[in-house]
């Protein structure tokens, strides 16, 4: 997007990826699915880059849902393994990360993940947690059934020790018991791959959002589609209920 593009529309400042279509991107080259997760994770990186370059303030990338433990195990472990180069590889590019002003977060279950895992986020999210040029959040086992059922938790232990009356119960409690506490709902949610739902993602925080949706699978998505979406995003009107 040029600079003069940028200053003539108004930009999302929150944008949700559903990272979809890997394993049909490496059927349709016989390739193995794990090939086309590989494939996706670099598409990935320069989307990530790409976001912080033109100013968004907060970007989500959907890697792997709740459900996504469902597949055979070699595929969820090669994922896995792909989560975790990401994570060694920020960790050697602190430096880089810094300069970009990258806060990289974690969002879901971290419960179920490998311990390694769990230490390179909590280090990562710990090293980049003053940065704020963007927030990039990191979904992996998530769900948003999980997370409300999670929130939800949290308020009845809050109710059952009598810090809280169940009356008193707003959406602000809702909202700051989310993994995404304290960052606005996305504006923009992509999804590629042909598929024309949401998948459990951001469920709550997605009440208002706009969607775009694109036949292209994730590993072919360019920083020019990226474009598209940020364009017609910027003519859709937004009236949250109001008139
Ligand atoms: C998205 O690609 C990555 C994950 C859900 C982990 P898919 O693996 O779902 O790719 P398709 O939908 O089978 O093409
Ligand atoms: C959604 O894709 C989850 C991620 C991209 C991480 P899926 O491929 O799991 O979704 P469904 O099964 O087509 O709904
Ligand atoms: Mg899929």
């Amino acid at each position: 997007m040029t600079k003069e593009m940028l200053e003539n529309i108004v930009l999302p400042e929150h944008i949700g990826v559903i990272m979809d279509g890997n394993g049909r991107w490496a059927k349709q080259r016989g390739l193995e699915r794990s090939e086309g997760h590989k494939a996706g994770a670099d598409v990935f990186r320069k989307i990530c880059d790409y976001a912080a370059e033109i100013g968004i303030k907060y970007i989500t990338f959907y890697a792997f849902s709740t459900e996504n433990w469902k597949r055979p195990a070699g595929e969820v472990s090669a994922i896995m393994d792909l989560f975790r180069d990401y994570l060694f590889e920020a960790q050697e590019r602190e430096e880089e990360n810094i300069a970009k002003g990258m806060r990289i977060r974690y969002i879901g279950d971290r419960t179920a993940l490998p311990e390694d895992i769990v230490n390179l986020i909590e280090q990562l999210e710990n090293q980049s947690a003053d940065k704020t040029t963007i927030t990039v959040n990191l979904a992996v086992n998530y769900g948003g059934r999980d997370e409300i059922l999670h929130a939800v938790k949290h308020l009845a232990e809050k109710v059952e020790a009598g810090e809280l009356k169940a009356d008193d119960i707003t959406l602000k409690d809702i909202d700051g018991n989310l993994y995404t506490a304290g960052q606005p709902d996305p504006d923009l949610i992509i999804r590629p791959s042909g598929e024309y739902r949401l998948s459990n993602f951001l469920i709550w925080q997605a009440a208002y959002s706009e969607f775009w949706f694109s036949d292209i699978l994730w590993p072919d998505f360019t920083s020019d589609d990226l474009d598209k979406a940020i364009i017609e995003y910027s003519k859709r009107n937004r009236r949250f209920g109001g008139v």
